[in-house]
């Protein structure tokens, strides 16, 4: 059973179609409670939290809790057909959120094909009673949700992608809280605004909820010091902007200090690696007031400094910055002996389609499997030992060695295999995971693990190199993360320790790659201790 604490709150969520309106086209959208972005959840560090789901809408779905570790609970962790199955419309599912080590800023969001790109919201994470932010305790709050917006509905250019075989029709906008912002058309008016006072310290929980774009993100005439990421804390540093991949969050302090005018843009656009592709390169733009401003002294806003959308060295410097505080208050625990080295390949790849266009479609995979969602949920198939659901043989290194950074592979390596595959793990062992891009992707991957955060102990260009790279890790203070991104034709290694019994979906957080087969997950087996074993599957699981 779960400990209820005395603040436990409850929410309820609505999920529903309404119609929006954004650069000058309506559109009906799902949502929660009418929200866009939905409601934010506040809590305390290891609050146990319950949110009631109401399927209003047309479709199945289901919510996921990105970056809550939910020790001992994959079946409130929401990825469908890997924990659940989706909640039908007009059916309700209550989902127990069990925060634990998590401090900061995360994100809930719909955990079926496109949905989540409008049914998402934040989660704020406050320290507990008693024990203090390692800075200054800021005077406010201020989410900065970062979107897409296509003016399509995300479904049908979903399916029409599936049923072509091709590739996912680019954003119209990027957004930010919801809006575009006034340097597109009809968007002006509601530009979003935040109100801030001369001499307050604000706290930014910038969360990238986008479907397919890493973004860069600044405000005009302030430095950002980032303090945090994904729930937990870093070495505070000051940039200018930053770099953020979809499902990753920031946390910058700003300080509110200018005296030159009342207004600032804050600015967001696409980082964009593989610049040959067609991507969205428009720019976002949302507005800082001052309240107590002098009058104004120029009418426009001041606008930010924004790197260029191919700017790569800006993006990796930026990444290249993440410590981990590290502290008595917040330290850190990096494994140093590892059980099971794996090493996967992130690859886009061609999978043979008979009813597409030219005979086949476009896919993705990880050690060349491209995942097929099942028909029941894997931790159910797990948990009932159910046979023909998936194979327990997700490869721990690539079919065929190459050099996988240089474009002139052979064509051979561009076809894939579909497999639901999945890598069984003893409990407590210590995994260390190498993602290795290669050119068949030639681009950034921000790959997401449910269920834990890891360690990013190294990152590099070109191949890994095990004899070599593994003396330069960072064993000291690297970043604690949920979503790493992987750095075009680079690697990124990361650790974890496998404390946490259930079925963890791990995928690439752009949503063309996830619906392409980029994913796999690690089924973590139970210890011998209460402490070490699941909780009991709740009764009123939504069936397939
Ligand atoms: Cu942000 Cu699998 O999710
Ligand atoms: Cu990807």
């Amino acid at each position: 059973s779960i400990s209820y604490s005395r603040h436990m709150k409850v929410y309820d969520f609505y999920v529903k179609e309404n119609n929006y309106t954004r650069i000058c086209e309506q559109k009906s959208m799902l949502t929660v409670n009418g929200q866009f972005p939905g409601p934010t959840i506040t809590a305390q560090k290891g609050e146990v939290f319950i949110v009631n789901v109401y399927n209003q809408g047309n479709k199945p779905i289901t919510i996921h809790w990105h970056g809550v570790d939910q020790p001992r609970n994959p079946w409130h962790d929401g990825p469908e057909f890997i924990t659940q199955c989706p909640i039908n419309p007009g059916a309700n599912f209550t989902y127990t959120v069990v925060l634990s080590e998590e401090e900061g800023t995360l994100w809930w969001h719909a955990h079926t094909e496109f949905d989540r790109a409008s049914v998402h919201g934040a989660i704020i994470i406050h320290p507990k009673h008693g024990t203090d932010y390692p800075f200054k305790k800021p005077h406010k709050d201020i989410p900065i949700i970062l979107g897409e917006w296509w003016k399509a509905n995300v479904s049908h250019i979903l399916e029409e992608a599936l049923r072509t075989g091709s590739g996912i029709n680019i954003s119209d906008a990027t957004t930010i809280n919801g809006q575009p912002g006034d340097l597109f058309p009809c968007s002006e008016e509601n530009t979003f605004k935040v109100s801030v006072k001369s001499g307050k310290t604000y706290l930014l929980r910038i969360i990238n909820a986008g479907l397919t774009n890493d973004l860069f993100f600044g405000v005009a005439e302030h430095l950002l010091t980032i303090v945090g990421t994904e729930g937990r804390y870093l070495k505070p540093f000051t940039v200018e902007n930053i770099m953020i991949s979809p499902g990753q969050t920031m946390d910058a302090l700003l300080q509110a200090d200018r005296s030159s005018n009342s207004s600032y843009y804050m600015a967001s656009r696409t980082f964009a690696s593989r610049t040959n592709l067609v991507y969205n390169n428009s720019t976002a733009t949302a507005i800082l007031e001052y309240m107590d401003a002098p009058p104004i002294a120029r009418s426009e806003p001041y606008f930010p400094n924004l790197p260029a959308s191919d700017n790569i060295t800006a993006a990796t410097e930026y990444t290249s910055q993440l410590r981990s505080l590290a502290s008595k208050d917040h330290p850190v625990d990096v494994p140093t002996h590892v059980d099971e080295h794996m090493l996967i390949t992130l690859a886009t790849n061609i999978l043979p389609c008979q009813s597409c266009e030219n005979g086949n479609r476009l896919a993705a995979s990880l050690n060349n499997v491209s995942f097929d969602n099942p028909q029941t949920d894997i931790l159910d198939a797990y948990y009932y030992s159910i046979t023909g659901v998936f194979e327990k043989d997700f490869p721990k290194k690539p079919p065929f060695f190459f050099n996988f950074t240089n474009d002139s592979y052979s064509k051979e390596f561009r076809l894939t295999k579909a497999g639901t595959k999945v890598k069984v793990l003893n409990y407590s062992s210590v995994v260390e995971v190498v993602f290795q891009d290669t050119a068949m992707s030639n681009e950034t991957h921000p790959m997401h693990l449910h269920g834990f955060a890891f360690y990013v102990v190294g990152m590099g260009v070109g191949n890994f190199d095990k004899t070599k790279d593994p003396s330069k890790y960072n064993l000291v203070d690297p970043p604690y993360q949920n979503t790493v991104t992987v750095p075009k034709l680079g690697w990124t290694a990361m650790r974890f320790r496998a404390t946490n019994p259930g079925v963890w979906f791990m995928h690439c957080h752009f949503d063309r790659h996830t619906v392409w087969g980029m994913s796999t997950m690690f089924i973590v087996k139970e210890g011998n201790t209460p402490e070490s074993r699941m909780r009991p599957r709740p009764s009123n699981m939504p069936k397939c």
